[in-house]
């Protein structure tokens, strides 16, 4: 039994909670095992700093002080053998957020901005709500792991004369946590055709079993920017905190002008606190969450192997979202989320939102106590069992 406990089931209902409370016309006491937002209770050392702030009782606007980036370079250090130059960094409210202000940094209208599907859907989104075009490179999937298409890649970035690549590294939702050889590959195509390099990397520090995280900051010299947040290892999207760091100095001065267009400057106070916290002392607790999750992902795979044969769940390195592949039931797109909706009762993504390749899968998040999982695969297997 370790310092946290990650069984403690806690009523989420009626907190404002996105992945309970809005439910947008599914059924009520439908289970909720979808957005990447997980059910364990944050640690006590953390909330007790949160309540030292709320005690104090002034929320006016807040900025980060130099321990703030101390705290940051110490967690790029530490976790990543990454020497992050803090004055390349701008913190903002997200890193979608981030993600829209250096499309538009970066690129004109209707430049094309690749990216590689199956993947996290508002990257396509972000980059047509900034009127550019998006273009994908689908990954190929071998057996049950994914893997870049390297000439796919290239061909595209030559044919419509690319400008931006935004990649997903761990990869949401496929689970891929990328290979030093594998990112080489896609770097060096970006650096012979001049593609600015957008990492998302806010699964950076949820990978398992022996696998190892490479940041874009120990292969790439030139040209990209890199962006995360503690918001997936500590579940604290709701507190708004996110950074971004930009290699080229004019980039750089781009993005702080598209802050001020739309408006933007201080952080939530909380968020600010909250992240100082956490990279000086989130790895503890870190490591014992990442046990659960894997225990989890384990679980997962043997009760679907036991159970549900039918079902392939793709390998999975990293992140606490689950990948299933639901072909082999010959149902179409619609047909498969009605019975997981209305049938098994389960709120999960559908695969075609992650792009035209994820038709027939559903990602899971098995980042809730072990009894939520297990309930939500029973639900899943009284119904596919007779199908
Ligand atoms: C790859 C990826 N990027 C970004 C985000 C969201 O980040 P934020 O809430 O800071 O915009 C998520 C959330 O699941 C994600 O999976």
């Amino acid at each position: 039994m370790g310092k946290y406990n990650f069984d403690e089931e806690i009523n989420r209902y009626n907190t404002n909670s996105l992945k309970y409370d809005i439910l947008r016309g599914r059924p009520k006491g439908i289970l909720p095992l979808w957005v990447a937002d997980y059910d364990f209770k944050a640690p006590s050392f953390l909330l007790d700093e949160l309540k030292k702030r709320v005690d104090h009782g002034i929320f006016g606007y807040s900025e980060p002080t130099d321990s703030y980036f101390t705290a940051l370079k110490g967690w790029y250090k530490r976790r990543y053998d990454v020497d992050i130059d803090t004055n390349k960094v701008i913190l903002t409210c997200g890193v979608v957020f981030s993600i829209c202000q250096l499309i538009r940094s970066v690129t004109k209208e209707n430049d094309y901005i690749i990216i590689n599907e199956p993947v996290y859907y508002p990257f396509k989104a972000s980059i047509i709500a900034n009127d550019r075009l998006c273009i994908s490179s689908d990954l190929k999937r071998i057996e049950d792991k994914y893997y870049f298409d390297f000439n796919d890649f290239e061909e595209k970035i030559k044919k419509h004369n690319v400008k931006a690549y935004i990649l997903c590294n761990p990869h949401n939702p496929v689970g891929r946590c990328w290979k030093k050889e594998e990112l080489e590959k896609v770097f060096e195509i970006c650096k012979r055709y001049n593609v600015f390099v957008i990492s998302d990397e806010i699964h950076g520090d949820i990978v398992f079993n022996g696998n190892k995280f490479i940041s874009a900051h120990k292969l790439l010299k030139k040209n990209f920017a890199v962006t995360s947040s503690l918001s997936k290892p500590f579940n604290i999207p709701g507190l708004q905190a996110a950074h971004t760091y930009i290699n080229e100095k004019e980039i750089y001065e781009k993005f702080l002008k598209e802050l001020d267009r739309v408006g933007y400057s201080q952080l939530p106070t909380l968020g600010l606190v909250a992240s100082e916290i956490l990279f000086n002392k989130g790895d503890e607790y870190l490591e014992e969450l990442k046990e659960y999750l894997w225990s989890n992902i384990n679980f997962v795979k043997e009760y679907i192997s036991k159970n549900l044969p039918k079902l392939k769940v793709i390998d999975i390195e990293a992140t606490y979202l689950v990948w299933i592949d639901f072909s082999a039931y010959n149902l179409s797109d619609k047909e498969l989320k009605d019975i997981i909706t209305h049938k098994c009762n389960l709120w999960l993504d559908d695969g075609l939102i992650f792009g035209k390749s994820g038709s027939k899968y559903q990602r899971i998040n098995i980042a809730t106590t072990k009894k939520m999982l297990e309930k939500a695969l029973d639900n899943l297997y009284n119904v596919f069992k007779n199908l």
